[in-house]
Parts: C-alpha cells; structure tokens; sequence
C-alpha cells in the first residue's frame, strides 16, 4: 500500500459533523470577519500555548512581518534568522525594512544554538528569528540570554514541548501558521501571532489592521491580515485534539526508532529537554538520492524540503552570498523527508524502514 508523506485527513475524520456543524454556525450568525470565532480562538489558543495575548492574522508569514514590526523592527536594523528553514522565514524580514543575517544550525536537530546565533550578532541586530524547524524546539531561553529579543518561528511545532514549555511562550513573541498540512490546520491560510508583551499584543493588531483601531485614524503603514471566523471556528474544534494528534506524530517518530531506522541514516535528534511532535520526519543519508529513488519506486512519498538553502536563492543573495554554513549546506544536500503523520502505524514504519536498508544494501 501506498504510504502518503503527510496524512492529515483520517485524524479530520471523526470531526467531520462537529466542523460542518460549526461552519454552519458561522453562516447562520452573518459575522464572517473580526468576530467571536476569531476572539474565541485567540483565547483558547494563548491559554493552550501558556502566553499572555494572541491575535489572529492572515497566515504565517503575515504574523512574522507583523511581530518583527510589532517588536520595533523597521529599516537600518538586521534580523538574525537560519537559512536551512522554509522560505517564509526570511523573506518576512524585507517588508519590515530591515534586512537578514543567515545563521547556521545544529546538523543533529535541523535548529539554530546559542553558538551558531552569536556568530550572527552585530551591533544593528533588532531580533532573533527562532525557527522551531520540523517540530523541534530550538533552545529559546539560551538565545535570549545573549541579550536579543527572540521571534519564534513557530509555524511546524505547535503540539510540540520544550524544556521550559510550549511554543508560543517562550519568547517575546512567536508565530504559527494554520496552513492546512500543518500539525494544526484550517481550511485554507489562516495564521496566530502570540507574545507576553501587552504592547507587542496591541501594536500587532493595530498592524494587521491596516495600522488603524478604529478604521478612522490611521497610525502605521499596516496590512489588512485577518484570520476570518469561519477558519476560526474549524480551528477551535480541533484544537482540543491538537496534544492526542501530537502524540501520534511522537509515536510515528518511536515507530521508526523501533523498526531500526536509525542505523541505517541519521534520524533528527530532539533539543536537549524537548518532546518534539515531528510535522517533517526528516532523515539524512551521504547517498540520499539512493533512498529516495528506492522510496518512490516503492511508492512511500518523501521529498527533500529545502535542498536550497535561503541564503543561495536569487531574490536573497544580496544578503545570504558568502555567508559561510557549513551545516545548512550539508543538511540541504543530504536531508529527505519520509512519512510522517498522527496515525503513522509501525507497519508503515518497518515498510518504510525496508526499502531503506534494500536502497542501501544495493
Ligand atoms: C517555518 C515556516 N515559517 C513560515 C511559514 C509560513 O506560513 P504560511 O504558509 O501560513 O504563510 C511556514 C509554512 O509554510 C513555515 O513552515
């Protein structure tokens, strides 16, 4: 049997009548923008998350342009940011008016460290883009410590937990993306800023609402980025399901330990004190291309997320030519993403696992 890379329909599916039944609700009460849905959601979400504020945008890459401007980023100021990440990451920074630093990671968790941060750093660094990469969770409170404010990246990690807490809390602001192939999706584009900052909170909502509060006055160049309520309303059915759903992204990860995986290619490996619910499992090989022509041939779908690195692609060069990252480069060449989803079952880990070990035996 074919094996899908993502699964996300059989989690959706015994929710199926709760969500029609709350659509339903939304086109009934004729409120389908800046509604109740949407200020529930924001609620439930910061409480889940264990932060002070959320507020609810477009998706999330308007959340990240938006906090960054949110916490006084603008033009003269660099933003530290990894290149091994998807394209989002960085490309949010330009709008802001300041410009990216690529940063390395760790080769073992795909995330940015303390060490790799620091190289970054200049006198004109504003903030720190943390991307919890793949689920995992970079070590927010070791970067803060450098004395930088931290954005967390935080769009693949939500269900995940790190040592001192949940994504969304842990620095002074963080974004999520609702895209739907992620660990919590909506319908379509949908995106949450959260942060413990109130004037953060109230200055990102002024932004996503074209710099206005009240549609009158106009204080800031913003955007119109809406989360709408009927995206909310799909959301806040789900969002109790999130943690079991994140605990069968944990198990698909055990399942691949369990069927031997790991002495065949580098699994990624969780942050120190982190339990990573993995949005992208992803492996890595020297002879890569081997697996992944033995995982199509036996249709397993896989895919190679950011073979790219950020800092060598066109509109980024300006920034990223010359910058030296010798892990970002190695993880680019040599990464493939394998299935993974919240019923990845341990028979789908050992086929995926075979056709591994005969790629490599050949
Ligand atoms: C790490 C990362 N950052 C930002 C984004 C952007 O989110 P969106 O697609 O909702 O704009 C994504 C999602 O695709 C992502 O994976």
């Amino acid at each position: 049997m074919a094996i899908p890379l993502f699964d996300t329909s059989s989690a959706l599916g015994p929710l199926r009548e709760e969500i029609k039944a709350a659509v339903s609700g939304v086109l009934d009460s004729g409120r389908y923008v800046l509604g109740p849905q949407v200020s529930a959601l924001e609620s439930e979400f910061a409480a889940y998350c264990g932060a002070e504020h959320a507020v609810g945008v477009a998706n999330g890459t308007d959340a990240i342009t938006i906090a960054l401007r949110a916490m006084g980023v603008g033009p003269g100021d660099e933003v530290v940011v990894p290149s091994f990440t998807f394209y989002a990451s960085a490309e949010a920074i330009p709008p802001t008016g300041a410009t990216p630093v690529f940063c390395d990671i760790d080769p073992d968790t795909y995330c940015v460290t303390a060490e790799t941060v620091k190289a970054a750093l200049t006198p004109r660094t504003k903030a720190v883009i943390v991307v919890h990469l793949f689920g995992n969770i970079a070590p927010v409170a070791e970067i803060e410590a450098l004395g930088v404010p931290v954005l967390e990246d935080a769009a693949q990690a939500a269900g995940s937990v790190g040592e001192s807490g949940r994504p969304g809390s842990l620095g002074t602001a963080a974004t999520f993306s609702f895209y739907p192939s992620k660990n919590l999706g909506c319908f379509g584009d949908g995106g949450m800023i959260t942060t413990r900052d109130e004037q953060v909170a109230e200055r990102a909502r002024v932004f996503a609402f074209h710099g206005s509060r009240d549609k009158v006055t106009y204080e800031e160049l913003g955007y119109n980025s809406r989360l709408d309520e009927i995206q909310a309303a799909i959301l806040r059915v789900q969002l109790p399901h999130l943690d079991g759903w994140a605990d069968g992204r944990r198990r698909g990860g055990e399942h691949y330990i369990q069927a031997g995986l790991g002495s065949l290619v580098k699994l990624p490996t969780p942050v120190a004190g982190a339990s990573p619910a993995w949005h992208v499992y992803a492996i890595a090989h020297p002879e890569i291309a081997r697996v992944q022509s033995a995982l199509t041939a036996a249709e397993i779908s896989n895919q190679p997320y950011y073979r790219t690195p950020i800092h060598l692609q066109a509109p980024m060069l300006a920034w990223g030519e010359g910058a030296d990252l010798p892990a970002t480069e190695e993880a680019a060449r040599n990464h493939l993403a394998i299935p993974m989803s919240p019923v990845l079952s341990q028979a789908q880990a050992e086929e995926v696992t075979a056709a591994v070990r005969s790629a490599l035996a050949s």
